[in-house]
């Protein structure tokens, strides 16, 4: 009995004394966990991209590596491969003729790309862009304070340093009004960690004429009645927003800051606001986003990002976290840095999942055969399709040319005298 209950004693005295220790293990390992996450969360609050001036946030997003960044410092040190990376021939059998569609469209948006550099960042950045997506513009020119007839890039003769930023932007649409502006239709302004896949960018454009006063980008909600457009994803000036920029916005002090500070993408924002050119929507016609301001896998993977990261405040339309947040037709990505660049280049432009073919289609859902069509007949049906495609929100809507009608009817118009075209619903 005696022995009985002392060993009992002893067992608990065991057990307590076990316990405590573990009971230290844990506290310790769980503090240590805390301290560092402490850490972590004051190495977040940092500066965020558009914080340059006015509006200053905390990034409360923890992570912050180069695989998921989130301002420009993070990205600063990342290079790219050093010599020229070759890609495949494009001759294999399963490119040929793929891009009939998007080369017809080419010659009917014509779109000038400029991209935001600097001295320090042509080999480290430009180069990589040049190589990949730059090419897909109708034409494209780097801005930065250093002249280079091989990227080719124009000396602003605007100082460096993201305090300069709103100055460099001004005097690079200014150089694209004084020297090509009959020359494109739409300007588009890109950072050199932007990729672009300039042939959605087109298809979103299509329905839309260059002399609305309209721009386009990941639209952002303060400092603005109508929204603005964030710098990193790139906006899209209309050429009548671009003379109306240049002509009445950068000539009246009133409308557009004539500082070289501030947040480039806000100050521009409210100067457009003041001179009536419309903040577009830009998202596709199922709400999902086509600019993009993050790498895809900070959008494309649920819980990834905290819900109190600025940028839920900061957005205009509202962005699912996962798969939905993103359009098929997805047209920028950001903080790309130059190594991705060439990732994304293979995964949209050479990978193909054997035996599923995109269709082009026309409005009415109607399987067109790019090759067989005359190029008007492909851009129609295109137009059709991107009107269909449009922000819910967007302004100057366009509404589908005679289609939409039912199969039988269609029919009927293929075989009557005026039609020969499977497209022929579409009206010129
Ligand atoms: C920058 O200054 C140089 C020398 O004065 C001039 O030739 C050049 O046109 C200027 N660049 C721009 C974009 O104004
Ligand atoms: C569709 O109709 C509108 C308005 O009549 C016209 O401006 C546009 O060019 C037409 N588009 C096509 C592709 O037929």
């Amino acid at each position: 009995m005696m022995t009985t209950s002392s060993t009992r004693v002893r067992a608990f005295v065991a057990n307590f004394a076990m316990g405590i220790a573990i009971g230290f293990v844990l506290s310790y390992i769980y503090l240590g966990d805390s301290m560092n996450r402490a850490g972590n969360q004051i190495q977040a609050v940092r500066r965020s991209p558009e914080s340059s001036g006015e509006h200053n946030h905390v990034d409360e997003h923890v992570v912050g590596d180069e695989f998921d960044p989130h301002d420009e410092e993070t990205i600063d040190g990342v290079s790219g491969p050093k010599g020229d990376v070759k890609f495949h021939s494009g001759s294999e059998m399963h490119h040929q003729d793929e891009d009939v569609v998007a080369q017809a469209i080419k010659k009917k948006v014509r779109i000038l790309c400029w991209i935001l550099t600097g001295e320090q960042n042509h080999e480290k950045r430009a180069k990589h862009v040049k190589a990949t997506w730059a090419r897909r513009c109708n034409k494209y020119v780097f801005m930065s304070s250093k002249a280079d007839d091989d990227l080719p890039a124009i000396n602003l003769n605007v100082s460096e340093g993201r305090d300069y930023l709103w100055a460099k932007t001004k005097a690079a649409f200014k150089w694209a009004h004084d020297h090509e502006l009959s020359e494109y239709d739409w300007f588009l302004k890109a950072d050199d960690d932007t990729y672009v896949i300039v042939e959605n960018l087109r298809y979103m454009l299509l329905p839309h004429n260059a002399d609305e006063p309209v721009y386009f980008g990941c639209k952002f909600k303060p400092f603005t009645t109508q929204g603005y457009m964030s710098g990193g994803a790139g906006y899209v000036l209309s050429r009548e927003a671009l003379r109306k920029f240049v002509t009445e916005g950068l000539t009246d002090e009133k409308k557009c800051s004539t500082g070289h500070g501030g947040a480039e993408d806000a100050e521009m924002g409210k100067c457009l606001e003041r001179i009536g050119v419309k903040a577009g929507d830009s998202r596709d016609g199922e709400g999902h986003h086509r600019f993009l301001p993050f790498v895809p896998e900070h959008h494309l993977i649920p819980g990834h990002v905290d819900p109190n990261f600025w940028f839920w405040r900061y957005i205009y339309y509202p962005m699912d976290q996962g798969q939905g947040c993103c359009s098929d037709h997805a047209i920028s990505f950001h903080y790309v840095n130059p190594n991705l660049m060439y990732v994304l280049e293979y995964l949209i432009y050479h990978l193909r999942p054997y035996g599923i073919n995109s269709r082009f289609v026309a409005a009415d859902g109607a399987e067109v055969d790019r090759k067989s069509v005359n190029e008007k007949a492909v851009v129609s049906a295109a137009w059709n399709a991107a009107v269909l495609n449009m922000g819910a929100d967007d302004v100057f809507r366009k509404t589908v040319n005679g289609s939409l009608r039912p199969e039988s009817e269609r029919s009927n118009d293929v075989n009557s005298e005026r039609c020969h075209t499977p497209m022929c619903f579409c009206q010129f």
